[in-house]
């Protein structure tokens, strides 16, 4: 049975990359932080699953702590390592640079040197980001597009990024790249951008009248579903040799644009008003502010365009989205109503 480590398992990503493992034949083993309050909430029900006893394990480690990791690695003696651990928000980083570089690139430099040192077969996946592309003005980007990260997060994913490449080069490690475009599901995070305006409508819809303050509305990204990348994720480790893969959609929506499509789906009926900062959408018969633009949510530089070119996936791993927008957002907004309503 192969045995596969994966870090930021309590993560969205982790936990379905951990599923799809499981159902792969993998023993998944993966890295939790200790936290005064629970984190392992996404993967309960694989850590309460009496079936998997023999097939799912959870270790305390950390990526600032280089011993935790090498202790679970000899440990475990993983045959391939995916690196999804991250402070993966983008807004945050730039309150905790110095934390954030640590985290998303000395973390993964920890990770590659203890495979180098101990066993160089052991394969490496790190979960790169297109936020590297930063303010490239490229209509799409590709594996070959100017990389010119603006935030601390962009730079210290840049960092690990050539950080894997160097170690394939240098050492001959099987080390890849996933450069992910914006993924979403039930299960982000509700300070990102999708799950908070789908979290605050489904309440606006159960009758709340808290409205939602956002910062951009139009920066634009190209948002897929995040099973469907780990299912990526899995076949960039498969494909015959270590290389680097962009995963997209290669479809772009604005900010604004999902609140519209997300109201719609809901019946939330709208009307956006006023210019900058005073934009708002309020209802249309009694003029209450639905939406409205908060200063505090941008960013000192937004990355304003993404739009990913997966060919080279499609053609070296078969690999391409299966979910289109309109679907994640229905995906969305119907297990928020369920839990809602469990
Ligand atoms: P996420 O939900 O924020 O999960 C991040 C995971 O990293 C959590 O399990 C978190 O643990 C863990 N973590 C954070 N700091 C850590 C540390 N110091 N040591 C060990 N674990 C730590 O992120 P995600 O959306 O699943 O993304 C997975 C990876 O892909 C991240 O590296 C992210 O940067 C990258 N990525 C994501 C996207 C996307 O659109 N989702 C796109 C491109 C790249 P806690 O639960 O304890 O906080
Ligand atoms: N989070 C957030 N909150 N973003 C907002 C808000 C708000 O209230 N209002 C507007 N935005 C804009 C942001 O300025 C950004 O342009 C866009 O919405 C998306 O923000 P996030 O959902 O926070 O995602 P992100 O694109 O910054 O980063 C995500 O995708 C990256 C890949 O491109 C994260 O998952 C990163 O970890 C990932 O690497």
């Amino acid at each position: 049975m192969k045995i596969a480590l994966v870090t930021g398992i309590t993560g969205q990503d982790g936990s379905y990359l951990s599923e799809l493992l499981i159902k792969k034949g993998y023993k998944v083993h993966g890295i939790i932080r200790r936290s005064s309050s629970f984190n392992t909430g996404r993967i309960d029900h694989l850590f309460n699953n009496k079936k998997l006893k023999n097939k799912f394990f959870l270790h305390y480690g950390d990526l600032l702590d280089g011993q935790s990791l090498s202790n679970v690695i000899s440990k475990i003696k993983p045959n391939v390592i995916y690196n999804l651990a991250a402070q993966s928000h983008v807004s945050v980083s730039y309150e905790l640079p110095e934390y954030t570089l640590n985290v998303d690139a000395i973390g993964t430099l920890k990770l590659l040197e203890i495979i180098k040192s101990t066993n160089k077969k052991i394969k490496f996946y790190q979960a790169s980001s297109s936020e590297i592309f930063g303010k490239n003005t490229y209509k799409t980007q590709n594996e070959i597009t100017p990389m010119i990260p603006s935030s601390p997060y962009g730079i210290a994913k840049l960092c690990s990024y050539l950080l894997v490449k160097m170690y394939r080069e240098s050492y001959g490690m099987f080390c890849s790249n996933g450069i992910l475009f914006n993924h979403e599901s039930p299960r982000r995070g509700g300070t990102f951008v999708t799950k908070k305006i789908i979290q605050n409508l489904v309440r606006r819809k159960h009758g709340s009248k808290e409205f939602l303050s956002l910062g951009n509305i139009y920066s634009i990204r190209d948002w897929g579903y995040a099973p469907d990348y780990v299912e990526g994720m899995y076949k960039i480790m498969q494909y015959k040799k270590p290389d680097d893969f962009v995963l997209s959609t290669n479809t772009t929506c604005s900010i604004k644009e999902f609140v519209n499509l997300s109201m719609n789906y809901l019946g939330i009926k709208y009307k956006w008003i006023g210019k900058g900062f005073k934009e708002k959408a309020i209802c249309p018969e009694n003029g209450n502010t639905i939406v409205k633009i908060d200063k505090k949510y941008f960013r000192p530089i937004d990355v304003s365009y993404l739009n990913g070119d997966y060919k080279k996936a499609l053609k070296a791993i078969g690999w391409k989205p299966k979910t289109k927008l309109k679907e994640l957002i229905k995906i969305m907004i119907k297990e928020e109503i369920n839990s809602k309503n469990k």
